[in-house]
């Protein structure tokens, strides 16, 4: 099976402190893998060294084969990449349109200048794009609502739209179905489902355990930087380790 993603050996330290420890997963082109564990594991940190926030203590990370870690952030964007953050990241005051279109412009210096000549041309092809996105998976009526109006639910999915826009072959996402209620985590759901039809590959950091059975054939579990158990839900759900370390605490959060 081609590997989109390869991780090996990844280390990473903050000040004295191992985040991080000599871990090693693959994420398969096409599937949907979940990073799991206790707070304070070392996921997001996975998430940060990843799509470069941070560099790398030392390890390998990489994309179809080539090695990225010593690659800017914004450059491996280009190379398939994609991420939504704990916290939503758009502007309240401004429309799901025009938080779309700066998503679109992440590499101008100064994204909101780029708002005013859309104002004036409505049928950019990048608008006619993202309203094609929103029609997609059923946010249509939201177009010109300001973002800040819109049910948490609402808001997370055009998030993701935000950072799949540009069509990336792998999109990692940091507790997703936090802070949703029922309905909203199945519209969530059915979201990642369009994405998975369309081949983009998934990685999930998620605490809600029948959101991760439903979606992802594989889980990494991390504890303490390390990981300390890998393979299909029911194998690890079955892990005296994971059990102690994990599963024990898993509403903890
Ligand atoms: N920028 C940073 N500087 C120092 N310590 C950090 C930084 N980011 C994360 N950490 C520490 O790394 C550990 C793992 O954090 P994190 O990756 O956020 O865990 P998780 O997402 O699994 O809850 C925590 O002890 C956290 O305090
Ligand atoms: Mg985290």
């Amino acid at each position: 099976m081609t590997m989109l993603l390869s991780i090996q050996s990844l280390c990473k330290t903050f000040g004295g402190l191992e985040v991080v420890r000599d871990l090693s997963f693959d994420v398969p082109d096409g599937t949907a893998t979940a990073l799991i564990g206790p707070n304070g594991a070392g996921k997001t940190t996975v998430f940060n060294l990843i799509s470069g926030v941070y560099p790398v203590t030392s390890g390998s990370i990489r994309m179809c084969g080539v090695d990225i870690v010593d690659l800017p952030s914004r450059h491996r964007i280009g190379r398939g990449i994609a991420r939504s953050f704990q916290n939503i990241r758009l502007i309240p005051r401004l429309s799901v349109i025009d938080n779309l279109l700066i998503g679109q412009h992440v590499k101008l210096k100064r994204p909101l200048d780029v708002l005013r000549p859309f104002r004036f041309a409505r049928d950019h092809e990048w608008i006619r794009a993202a309203k094609a996105e929103l029609s997609a998976f059923g946010l249509s009526q939201y177009d010109d609502e300001p973002v800040g109006l819109l049910p948490y639910g609402v808001r997370k999915r055009v998030d993701l739209i935000r950072a799949t826009l540009s069509s990336p072959s792998l999109l990692m996402l940091d507790e997703p179905a936090a802070g949703l209620n029922a309905s909203e985590t199945r519209e969530l759901h059915r979201h990642l489902d369009i994405l998975r039809e369309r081949g983009t590959t998934l990685l999930i950091i998620e605490h809600d355990m029948h959101f991760i059975r439903s979606i992802c054939e594989q889980i990494v579990v991390l504890n303490f930087g390390c990981k300390i158990a890998e393979g299909p839900f029911d194998q690890v759900r079955t892990d005296q380790q994971v059990s102690e370390a994990y599963l024990g605490t898993e509403r903890a959060t």
